[in-house]
């Protein structure tokens, strides 16, 4: 009989109680898979007697959860705690100084030192592993690192954050706007009641940069990436979007190109895009996630599925477990963390893109030529124009615009003749045509 894989969980709240129920109920699968059982052999979290729909009774229990790292009894820490620093970095750090793998879904404290964990790892000769950090319970952090491990990538991008993607279906199926949806979302337990890591793009920009760090070899640069929130889209950005044959979505982005003196540079943001009706990504409806990985040989691979959630989440976190217990844990990254290579970020200027530009403005004579001459005089070339509402006179009325392609310098140097102008009522939104 081979010895079993010895885990501690910290942390047993959504995912740490799915990660017991998932080994609970497909143990005998999971052993015969692994080559060996995985046995929980202690836990840990805040309160020790609150119920948590599953039985504890068979694990030791500790109230410190840094402990955990210390026991001798235990081969795998599972930190299922949450937070980019305090306990759940510190318990990580101990874990691989005492030589314990780790396992964790956390992608903000992996997006903030995951380059310091890994080399760790690395050289206390332990696993670390973080599938569950990306999209939940979508494989595709493996599907990187293995699965189009022979590709050169030209770019990765996809949906990453499951609430933002419910709030921008909602609002496209229903045209309601942003701030109900969001109190909607937030009763049905889609939004957390401090929503702002993921309304405001981070959670899906500390997700980015794990991925964009697996999948161009580069150290995670988290700090690089431009993000922008959903939290100025309107109603009528949606009918708008529609018109032109396109759905919006929060998608994260990132590819790696030579400059002009031949050094990588990695482009990195998290924005709404237009996403054109056909696309994979616009029949990703509600709270699902999604990531396309566009390979030299392999082509465009997707991988979709449920980017959150105690199932989802767990079944990723044992997939990780079950590498380990095969000895098939590999480096944490695509390759060795010494040898990731520190790329500068790239700046958007001289990025080539259409774009879909909306002013809101005074109703008075005049501002759609003021707008216009911004854009003549910057060298914006507009394809079709769309002015909105015809309000009660001195009233907003929404301007909305779609580029030809062009340069993204461009379009920032037509904003900034036009800022200050007396006749906008608010700064305008510029997103991204997903060509
Ligand atoms: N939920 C998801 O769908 C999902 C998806 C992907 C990734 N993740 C990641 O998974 C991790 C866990 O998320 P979750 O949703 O399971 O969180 P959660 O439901 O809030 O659970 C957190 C757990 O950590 C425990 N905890 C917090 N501070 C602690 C401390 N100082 N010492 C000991 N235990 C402590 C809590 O104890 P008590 O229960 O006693 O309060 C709770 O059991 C996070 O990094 C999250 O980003 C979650």
């Amino acid at each position: 009989m081979v010895a079993p894989l010895r885990i501690a969980l910290a942390g047993l709240g959504t995912v740490g109680a799915g990660v017991i129920r998932v080994l609970e109920t497909n143990g005998a699968l999971i052993a015969r898979r692994a080559g060996r059982p995985i046995e929980i052999v202690a836990v840990s979290a805040r309160d020790r007697s609150r119920d948590r729909g599953v039985d504890l009774s068979a694990y030791a229990w500790e109230d410190d959860m840094s402990r955990l790292a210390a026991r001798a009894d235990v081969d795998v820490v599972v930190e299922l705690v949450g937070g980019a620093d305090g306990p759940a970095l510190a318990l990580a750090r101990g874990a691989l100084a005492a030589g314990k793998g780790l396992v964790t879904a956390n992608k903000a404290m992996i997006a903030h030192h995951g380059l310091e964990l890994a080399q760790a790892a690395e050289d206390a000769g332990v696993a670390l592993r973080f599938e569950a950090a990306v999209a939940g319970g979508i494989p595709v952090i493996m599907g990187l690192r293995e699965g189009a491990a022979a590709n050169a990538l030209s770019r990765l991008y996809g949906i990453l954050n499951g609430t933002c993607n419910y709030i921008l279906t909602t609002m496209e199926h229903t045209g309601r706007d942003f701030a109900e949806v969001l109190s909607e979302a937030q009763a049905l337990g889609y939004a957390e009641a401090d929503p702002t890591f993921d309304i405001d793009g981070i959670d899906a920009a500390h997700k980015l940069a794990i991925l964009a760090a697996i999948g161009f070899g580069a150290q995670i640069d988290f700090g690089a990436v431009e993000t922008e929130g959903i939290g100025r889209l309107k109603a009528a950005d949606f009918a708008q979007a529609a018109e032109l044959g396109y759905v919006i979505r929060l998608i994260g982005l990132a590819d790696c190109d030579e400059d002009a003196d031949g050094a990588r540079r990695l482009f990195q943001r998290v924005q709404p895009y237009l996403v054109p009706r056909g696309h994979p990504l616009a029949a990703v409806d509600g709270a699902t996630n999604a990531v396309v990985i566009e390979g030299n040989f392999a082509g465009r691979l997707l991988f979709q599925g449920a980017g959150a959630g105690a199932g989802p989440t767990a079944s990723a976190v044992v997939a990780d477990l079950i590498a380990i217990a095969r000895g098939q844990a590999g480096t944490p990254f695509s390759v060795p963390a010494a040898e990731l290579e520190p790329v500068p970020p790239a700046g958007a200027g001289h990025r080539r893109n259409r774009a879909y530009l909306r002013f809101t403005v005074t109703d008075r004579p005049g501002v759609l030529a003021e707008i216009s001459a911004a854009m003549r005089d910057a060298g914006v070339s507009i394809e079709s124009l769309i002015q909105q509402g015809r309000p009660e006179e001195g009233g907003e009325v929404l301007i909305a615009m779609v580029t030809h392609e062009g340069p993204e310098s461009a379009v920032s140097a037509a904003l900034a003749l036009l800022e200050g102008s007396p006749s906008l009522t608010e700064p305008p939104l510029v997103m991204r045509l997903l060509g």
